[in-house]
């Protein structure tokens, strides 16, 4: 049987965290082992909100890939490339826009979250409003599979399945349904307790972090505020930092245990963000050696992208010849 394809990935606006990992990248190490995967720095998309910022999307291309190889994405197994280095990408944007109403893309609930948080009304960079059906685009020009995301990109994937349905119908069956593969633990709140992490709300643990922002960050994090005296009764509901052990502590029945002692009381916040700050350093402690060692040699790391921009760039030529024959404007090949 064939291999799985599978394709995902990133604007190129900052540094990964814990969610992303939690969220997308065990799920990428994971599936690289099985399929043909490939990873996507999207860089005109992270161009649709921050076209202004051009250095900013640059400079973290590099931090990406950084983050990438440090978490063992194995360029071995899985190809990396820079979207906006496909030129075929936005040609197939072009035909796929005229498969969407702006009505349509007007009700795609993240995109909708998006633009109330960066208050832009209706004065919204129509790139923007229009960036999932890029992202159908990435995801059809490798002709994905599976696309392992965060919760908040499951609508692009219903919109891409939509946009193939109307393509198949009009042209003829080029190509089919992805599937998006959420991460079973959900998603992980901010060290506020807060439904996401960002940076703007400072509420992260990045995986390059030191071992001193690390502690900083969990002695900050939110738990039970009834929670005063050691002796009282705690909650767990709610409680970051147990959502943390269980995301991250190997020791599972070690977990159990503290959290029957919380719950009875007799067990202090500050002992339990201690076991955390260990769980966390065991885990990124060995990402950050790596990423402080890769980076010492940026050209190696970039040269790793283009190599694999190059061979990404082999498939969606292939596609864009098939979508333009089933489109009947393949006039002279
Ligand atoms: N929108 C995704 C994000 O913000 C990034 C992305 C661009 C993507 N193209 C993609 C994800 C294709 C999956 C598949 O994280």
């Amino acid at each position: 049987m064939a291999k799985k394809i599978v394709l995902t990935g990133d604007r190129p606006t900052g540094k990964l965290h814990l969610g992303h990992y939690v969220g997308s990248l065990t799920n990428r190490v994971r599936l690289q082992e099985e399929t043909k995967e490939y990873v996507m720095i999207a860089d005109a998309q992270a161009l649709t909100d921050n076209a202004d910022n051009p250095q900013k999307i640059k400079q973290n291309v590099l931090e990406l890939m950084l983050d990438y190889l440090a978490v063992g994405l194995d360029p071995q197994k899985t190809t990396f490339l820079v979207q906006s280095m496909l030129p075929e990408l936005p040609e197939l944007t072009v035909y796929f826009l005229n498969l969407v109403t702006l009505a349509r893309l007007q009700r795609n609930p993240t995109v909708k979250n998006e633009m109330k948080q960066k208050g832009y009304g209706a004065n919204v960079p129509a790139g923007f409003l229009t960036y999932p059906v890029s992202q159908a685009a990435d995801i059809l020009g490798f002709k994905a599979d599976l696309v392992p995301v965060g919760e908040d990109q499951l609508p692009m994937i219903e919109q891409t399945n939509e946009i193939v349905d109307v393509f198949n119908r009009f042209y003829g069956p080029v190509f089919k349904h992805a599937k998006p593969l959420v991460s079973a633990i959900g998603r992980l709140p901010g060290i506020d307790g807060k439904a996401k992490m960002s940076k703007s709300l400072g509420n992260a643990i990045y995986l390059s972090d030191s071992e001193k922002i690390i502690k900083e960050q969990v002695m900050k994090m939110y738990t039970d505020p009834g929670h005063i005296h050691v002796e009282d009764k705690g909650k767990i509901e709610g409680n970051v930092v147990f959502t943390y052990l269980d995301a991250f502590d190997p020791d599972k029945t070690g977990v159990e245990a503290l959290k029957k002692q919380y719950k009875k009381g007799g067990l202090g916040d500050v002992e339990i963000k201690k076991r955390l700050i260990s769980v966390l350093e065991n885990l990124i402690g060995p990402i950050r050696e790596k990423r402080e060692r890769l980076a010492k040699d940026p050209a190696a790391v970039m040269a790793v992208l283009e190599r694999g921009t190059k061979k990404a760039r082999e498939v969606t030529k292939k596609t864009l010849v098939e979508a333009r024959a089933a489109m009947k404007i393949d006039y002279f090949s």
